[in-house]
């Protein structure tokens, strides 16, 4: 498929929308922006490939919301950097990151495009690292601050926000895997942070509530998993990741409990009070962000502490990430989130998309039709799901520009638009192109 026609199907009022992260493509040296946790892990374990470049975008955002604009996105997602806002300490706000989030929202309404901010994704203030982090609850206790004051400041600029992106990453990534900042290898902080991560979301909901009547959602990325096959170890391993990866996360957030087996497991690791913290943190929400890449497969593996499987990749077409293109997990999820959580709650698929070996032409083109594909196959999801009848309002693609691809740095593409990391061209690939041909049709 070389062309995203699927999207004169989507009924008008359906949002389409590009996807970015502070981090992945502001640029940390520009505005007197802090250090995050991910400069750190950058120095200690990437070579120091990091983010005080990333786009530029600090100086190009305008360039930048035009091209959302010109394609005919009418939503743009993007994260505050706690650290732009508050780089040296909790109290004292900087008042360039302030002038710069301003500039940028102003930009965004300007050009009759909806902000969809996200208040976390994933730029820790370096100073928590001291005190533990993520493992430490007050680091929840001052990310409900921050929350109160971005509501406080920008407030009046958005309707819909996103306490956190991708608990999962945070946590288990970050903290079990060690594959993200800040690189722990440990079980009991992956659990302890599993939960803080959550209760800070709680929490930073109840402050942006105490403000205004924002439009409150979390973003959780769900992994699809199959079994190796069908012998009962491996359904059972299958069962342990999808609780630990997917459950652990909806079942806190729609239920206020955790899932059994995982909480067999990993239960011990957790503080006594947790089933209290789970009240704060199933206050209901008003939408859901669902970010969806990829399948895995999941074997059975013994280990010492008790996380029993492993994950492999099957055989289907890849992306330049090694995922497997598997559109129909997509559709999975948005049912299983409206049929066994929650039926009327409003759904955005707040990222989608894939990492592409791009080239620039001799023409100064980029022909990214495997991405094309990707994006046709996963639309074409969505609308069966929408012609069923599920709660599905939005698409955002991951992402506007190539960017700062964490533990991969620059080397992996995901943008509808190139990015030379050289000079900070931006060059439209054909997945824009297709984009905007559909939206752009009346
Ligand atoms: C994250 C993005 C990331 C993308 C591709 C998501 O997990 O939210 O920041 O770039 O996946 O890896």
């Amino acid at each position: 498929m070389d062309n995203l026609s699927v999207l004169k199907d989507f009924p008008n009022h359906f949002t389409f929308g590009a996807a970015t992260s502070s981090y992945q493509i502001e640029g940390n040296s520009y505005g007197r922006c802090g250090k995050s946790i991910w400069d750190e892990f950058a120095q200690k374990k990437l070579k120091g490939i990091d983010g005080l470049e990333a786009c530029n975008h600090y100086e190009y955002f305008r360039e930048d919301i035009k091209l959302i604009k010109d394609l005919g996105f009418k939503a743009y997602r993007f994260s505050f950097a706690w650290p732009r806002l508050f780089p040296e300490n909790n109290s004292n706000f900087n008042e360039e990151g302030v002038d710069f989030y301003n500039r940028l929202l102003d930009e965004i309404l300007n050009n009759d495009i909806e902000p969809f901010p996200t208040l976390y994704h994933w730029d820790l203030p370096i100073r928590f690292s001291r005190m533990g982090g993520w493992e430490n609850q007050d680091t929840c206790k001052h990310f409900a601050d921050y929350s109160y004051f971005v509501s406080q400041q920008f407030g009046d600029k958005f309707e819909k926000v996103a306490t956190i992106n991708e608990p999962w990453c945070v946590s288990w990534l970050s903290h079990y895997l060690g594959e993200h900042a800040p690189g722990k290898k440990d079980l009991k902080s992956a659990v302890l942070t599993m939960h803080n991560i959550l209760l800070a979301h709680g929490l930073s909901l109840q402050a942006l509530k105490s403000n205004r009547p924002h439009k409150i959602g979390i973003v959780l990325n769900n992994q699809y998993a199959e079994p190796f096959n069908q012998e009962p170890n491996n359904l059972n391993a299958l069962k342990l990741f999808d609780e630990i990866h997917n459950r652990w996360f909806s079942d806190a957030i729609f239920k206020g409990s955790y899932p059994k087996l995982a909480l067999e497991v990993l239960g011990n690791n957790l503080s006594k009070n947790f089933n209290e913290d789970l009240k704060i943190i199933s206050h209901p929400l008003e939408w859901v962000g669902l970010n969806y890449y990829t399948r895995s497969i999941i074997k059975h593996k013994k280990s010492e502490d008790g996380i029993d499987y492993e994950t492999l990749r099957g055989s289907l077409k890849k992306t330049d990430m090694d995922w497997e293109f598997y559109p129909t997990g997509l559709s999975y999820f948005i049912k299983r989130i409206s049929n066994e959580y929650s039926n009327q709650i409003p759904i955005y698929i707040t990222e989608n998309g894939m990492a592409n070996n791009d080239e620039l032409n001799a023409r100064n083109e980029v022909n990214d039709l495997d991405r094309v594909e990707y994006f046709h196959l996963h639309l074409q999801e969505i609308l069966n799901c929408l012609k069923e009848g599920f709660n599905v309002k939005g698409y955002f693609a991951w992402s506007l520009l190539d960017n700062y691809e964490w533990a991969f740095g620059y080397s992996k593409r995901f943008g509808l638009v190139f990015v030379d990391f050289e000079n900070f061209k931006r060059i439209p690939k054909k997945s824009y192109y297709e984009f905007s041909k559909f939206l752009n049709r009346n």
